[in-house]
């Protein structure tokens, strides 16, 4: 996804309202997104400090803070931490981020106010998650041909938990933020045509139901997969249009 990155990381950092000197904390950075960027923002006078629930996850995001930091780029500063039970004083940081993470903690609310009690008053979190899935044409054809092939299951309903609008601000208003609002983005990621660029959310979204299937089943599922992405394509793009929602709440100044 590194060709839609910064049109999803740029607004959410936005959202949260990070900038220079400012103390930040990404949730569930897995690779390292957005917390690499939110280092860049901040600069010296600043502090990110990245965070996942799976210290393995967090291997590739201090690979790539090395590099940043040997060319001389502010980096994030990485730390195994469940974002329901945060390892942080009260108050520790002005902004909270987290992308593509929060629907995947059953305990949402109580991460919530996990959040809340890190922030300063004053302070923002902004979390991105997926809108409906019919508006993700990647999740969508990838799911319809699954479905076609090995029947639907709901493999993706975790992905999908704050599709519905309004849902996730009113978690954080229950959870003490004294503003919540939500904004939609649409971005169009063009995927080269002539990439299996489907096969990183086949594997993640539906891996556990692949693996005891024939080489000849997987194969017929994969050419299905490409079939429906090809029809899309033109000029060796394939445009493949995205739905997210960024969160935003602040807690009471
Ligand atoms: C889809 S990845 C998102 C990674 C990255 N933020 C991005 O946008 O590419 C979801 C991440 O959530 C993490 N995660 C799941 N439950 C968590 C929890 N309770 N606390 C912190 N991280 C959690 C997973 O380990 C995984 O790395």
């Amino acid at each position: 996804m590194a060709d839609l990155a910064d049109k999803l990381n740029r607004p959410l950092l936005d959202a949260a309202g990070v900038t220079v000197g400012d103390r930040v904390l990404d949730l569930a950075s897995g690779a390292g997104e957005p917390a690499l960027g939110a280092a860049r923002r901040v600069g010296a006078q600043g502090l990110v400090v990245g965070s996942d629930l799976v210290p393995g996850m967090l291997a590739g995001a201090v690979r790539r803070a090395g590099s940043e930091a040997a060319r001389g780029v502010e980096a994030p500063v990485f730390t195994a931490a469940d974002m329901t039970a945060l390892p942080f004083a009260d108050g520790s940081f002005d902004r909270v981020t987290c992308r593509f993470g929060i629907m995947f903690v059953p305990d949402a609310a109580g991460a919530l106010h996990a959040v809340r009690r890190a922030l300063r008053p004053g302070g923002t979190a902004a979390f991105m998650v997926w809108g409906p899935l019919s508006g993700n044409a990647l999740f969508a054809e990838v799911a319809a041909a699954v479905a076609e092939h090995l029947g639907e299951d709901g493999s993706l309903d975790p992905l999908f938990r704050f599709a519905e609008p309004g849902l996730l601000s009113g978690l954080m208003r229950d959870a003490g933020f004294a503003r919540a609002e939500e904004t939609d983005l649409t971005p169009v990621r063009k995927a080269p045509a002539d990439q299996p660029f489907w096969w990183a959310a086949l594997d993640m979204s539906f891996g556990h139901r692949l693996g005891d299937l024939s080489a000849d089943r997987r194969g017929a599922l994969e050419a299905s997969i490409a079939a429906r992405f090809a029809a899309r394509a033109a000029d060796g793009v394939v445009p493949v249009p995205a739905h997210v929602r960024i969160v935003t709440g602040t807690v009471a100044g």
